[in-house]
Formats: structure tokens, sequence, C-alpha cells
């Protein structure tokens, strides 16, 4: 089976930066570019941190594209106090020396990737605030419209024990920041699946202080930088949740996540709902105008299996 084309859409932060390390190792996989958008970090730390992750993981030849510095309406809020001053885990990952970026915007350049290749050859895998996807869709809705999926990284949706938020009790990070964004593309008529926090945060699929041991005692390069990326989320919080690397599994191995189609909400006032993501179960709704496939398991030991014997394949 010929490997999947994916444009990835990232706000390199910690766990974007593992979705790299995994994507780079994934023969299923065919990366076609990064583009990097504000998030967990500002947008020239996460379009500096695709670069660096890149270089130290030996891949320079993907190119990279700068997209939103900002929400579409709203002011950007980081989430520095988890990824750290640098959006990379304060990690000694050295600057990029000889990367560039790419001149046009993110929407330009999904567009102009996609434009190049048949309907429904590439997959949008966004796993950062959906801004540079509603940009896409704004300045560019043919050319999404050839897109085969978005398989995003957000969300949460309360269909597991996990489902509550992480930024309100209801709401997931990169739906929060960016909530007229998601609920643009949650609008749009495209075939999205969203893999969120019901799924990205059951203990099965995450890594705990002895897994990470694995990775920190491996003398593979990249479950080195995959370790000192993620040590001081491990020493903050006592697990590093794999958001954005399930997101992107579950386009390797669509069997390691289950995912039922609902109609999703998507809040946008303020207060303590904003960003909420509520996925209508009534039955004649679900039946009537589902609009995403949402997951609602992970085959967790499965997911971590994929992950460390990619991370830790070279030694
Ligand atoms: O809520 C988790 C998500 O927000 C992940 O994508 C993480 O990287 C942050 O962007
Ligand atoms: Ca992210």
């Amino acid at each position: 089976m010929p490997p999947t084309k994916v444009i990835l859409d990232m706000d390199v932060g910690v766990d974007d930066a593992l979705a790299i390390l995994l994507a780079l190792r994934s023969p299923e996989l065919d990366i076609l570019g990064i583009t990097a958008v504000a998030g967990n970090a500002p947008l020239s730390m996460t379009a500096n941190n695709v670069l660096r992750v890149l270089e130290a993981a030996g891949a320079p030849e993907i190119p990279v594209a700068r997209g939103a510095a900002r929400p579409l309406t709203r002011e950007p809020e980081a989430a520095l106090h988890v990824h750290g001053n640098d959006g990379l885990g304060g990690a000694p990952v050295p600057q990029p020396s000889r990367l560039t970026f790419d001149d046009r915007p993110a929407a330009a350049f999904i567009s102009d990737i996609v434009m190049a290749h048949e309907p429904g050859e590439i997959t949008l895998i966004p796993t950062g605030p959906m801004t540079n996807v509603a940009h896409l869709l704004r300045e560019a809705p043919q050319t999404a419209a050839r897109l085969n999926r978005i398989v995003l990284m957000g969300g949460a949706f309360a269909l597991t024990p996990y489902g509550f938020g992480n930024v309100t009790s209801v709401s997931e990070f990169n739906i929060w920041a960016d909530p007229e964004a998601a609920a643009e593309l949650f609008a749009s008529g495209m075939d999205i699946t969203a893999v969120g926090l019901d799924v990205t945060t059951d203990p099965t699929g995450s890594i705990n202080a002895e897994r990470h041991e694995i990775l920190r005692r491996s003398a593979d390069p990249s479950a080195q930088i995959a370790a000192t990326v993620s040590a001081q989320v491990l020493e903050r919080y006592g697990v590093v949740n794999l958001h954005d690397p399930l997101a992107v599994t579950s386009v390797i191995d669509p069997t390691l996540i289950q995912t039922q189609r609902y109609p999703v909400e998507v809040i946008t006032v303020d207060g303590s709902t904003r960003g909420q993501t509520i996925a209508d179960r009534r039955a004649r709704r679900r039946s009537d105008s589902p609009n995403a496939a949402v997951a609602t398991a992970v085959d967790g030991p499965r997911f971590l299996d994929l992950i460390f014997s990619r991370l830790t394949q070279r030694a």
C-alpha cells in the first residue's frame, strides 16, 4: 500500500515534536510539508521549533511554512507553562543552522501542495489551534475540498472517563485557543476525524516515568530527542500525554482508535464553556447531521508499542 501523503499543521510544543519524530520514522506516511501556527508558543517559537526538530532528526529536506501568529479574532494565549520557555521543554536541541522557511504563508503553501496532487490524495493533520485551517477554508475553499480528510488533535467530548477539558473543565487547548476557527472547520462539511482528550489522556497510552526511562536509555537519536524534550513535562506533571502523536498514529494505523460519528458543536462565547466541543448523542441528531468522527477509544498498549518500537529502532 503506498504511503499516505500528509501535511502536518502544528504548534510545536512538546507533543507536537514527538509527533514529528514518530512521523519521520513511519513508512506509512509521506510528509509533504509542515506548517506552523501560534498556540503552545508564539509563532516565532513554534516555527523555529519545527526546524530544530527536523534538523536534530536529520530530516532537513521537509519544507516548512509559517502560518497565523494569532487566532482569527482573539489574542494569542500561549501555554509556555506547559511546554517550557522555548516551547520545546527547554531541551538542549540546537537552533537550526541551515534550514529556512518557505516564502508562502501556510494557507497558500497547503493550497499549492494540494492543487499539485490529485483530489483526495492528501490528509491534513492539525495538532494545534485550527487557525491555519480556517484561513485555508476561507482563502482556498476549492483546495480544501480536494483534501482527502482532516485528522485533528482537539476537543474534549465527554465520551470517556478522560473526556474533560485541560484549559477549563470542558475545553481542550487547541479548540479553546481559537474557537472561531474550530467552529468554521466543524461547520465546513470536510471529512473530519477528531482525536480528543477522551482518548489522548487515557493513561494506558501515556508515557509515565518508567516508560520515559526506556527513551532516555535508548541510544537512538530520535529517542534521545523525545526524552529530552519531554523531560520537563514529565517532571512537572508525572506523565507525558501523547495528544499529537495519537492523531498522527491514527493515520498510520486507524485500528488503534475507535470512532463514532456525531454532530459536534463548538462553543465560541467567552467564559468557562469557551472552546467546548459538544458531541450531540441524541440518536436522531446523530443520524441526521453528524459532522465528525470522534475518537471514543484507544488501544493504549498497542499505541505505545508502535511509538516505542519506532523511536528506539536504531539502538
Ligand atoms: O490539548 C492538547 C493540545 O494542545 C496538544 O496539541 C498540545 O500540543 C497543545 O497544542
Ligand atoms: Ca499541539
